[in-house]
């Protein structure tokens, strides 16, 4: 990649680009059927032209020594890449390949609330994780192989390896990566606890929400969260002692285990979930009375 130049940052980004047109484009869509058309065919004609000077650019530059390797360099930007794949100069890439064939089953993780997302390509392998309704769902282990792992296959053939990955993932800011598995019954608004960030792997946080003391744990890439109230006499637990995955209620002793909410002094109890989920960056929470 060329060094970046004090021009770089006056230059405009894809995103702008795109965005002028899709402005030009929804101003049309006010313009009568015939004006419409003549836009239309207008914009096929520019484009046509433009191909076809691409092609014959390349055939022209193929045979120079290094021309490969700079094209490639040259389409790591992402405004060259973009105008050559649309002109089908570039071929899509193997990640962009993975994704479609994802888009493909899309809708069937839709139904059930759930989505996947690509991690990684490599080589001969793809790593996908599930997200929202479906990660950690138990039919999710059938559902990855009896689709996504086929439609990957069958769309992508150089990929041999398909994977899942596990974890909490790291989609935008609208995106649900994880789900607690009874999220869905509860009636209550989701509230946001704390941005992921906040909340190591392993750690515990006593958090006030809504007026409620809650504890937010997360272990093994899963996010609980309970009700900070011991089943012993309800009083709260913040002064406890924490070690490992165990809580030990400052009060009377009573233990818990933290990824799971089982106290393990009685059985018979264990500690009030709540519902919880990690959208974005944040995780929430829905608080069950
Ligand atoms: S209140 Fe926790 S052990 Fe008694």
């Amino acid at each position: 990649m060329t060094d970046a130049s004090p021009h770089d940052a006056q230059r405009p980004t894809l995103d702008h680009l795109i965005g002028e047109l899709t402005a030009l484009e929804m101003l049309a869509e006010g313009w009568d059927e015939a004006a419409q058309g003549g836009a239309r065919a207008r914009a096929e004609a520019v484009d046509a032209l433009n191909r076809e000077a691409f092609r014959r650019l390349i055939r022209a530059l193929k045979d120079q020594p290094g021309f490969g390797a700079a094209l490639k360099e040259a389409a790591r930007d992402e405004v060259v890449y973009a105008v050559l794949r649309r002109h089908g100069i570039l071929r899509p890439s193997l990640y962009e390949r993975v994704e479609a064939a994802l888009d493909s089953v899309r809708p069937g993780l839709a139904s059930h609330g759930g989505d996947a997302e690509v991690v990684s390509v490599t080589g001969n392998r793809a790593e996908i994780r599930f997200l929202g309704a479906c990660d950690g769902c138990p039919a999710s282990q059938l559902t990855f192989y009896a689709g996504v792992k086929k439609a990957i296959q069958d769309q992508v053939p150089e990929v041999t390896e398909v994977k899942q990955a596990k974890g909490l993932g790291g989609g935008g800011s609208d995106t649900v990566q994880f789900t607690s598995p009874f999220a869905n019954y509860a009636e209550t608004e989701w509230i946001t606890a704390l941005p992921l960030s906040d909340l190591a792997e392993g750690e515990t946080r006593f958090v006030e929400i809504a007026n409620h003391s809650v504890i937010l744990t997360r272990f093994a890439e899963k996010v609980s969260c309970f009700r900070n109230a011991c089943a012993h006499m309800a009083l709260e637990m913040t002064q406890g002692e924490i070690r490992d995955t165990i809580l030990t209620c400052p009060h009377h002793g009573f233990r818990y285990a933290l990824d799971s909410g089982e106290c393990l002094t009685a059985p018979e109890v264990q500690l009030q979930p709540h519902a919880v989920r990690v959208k974005g960056a944040n995780i929430e929470v829905r608080l069950i009375a």
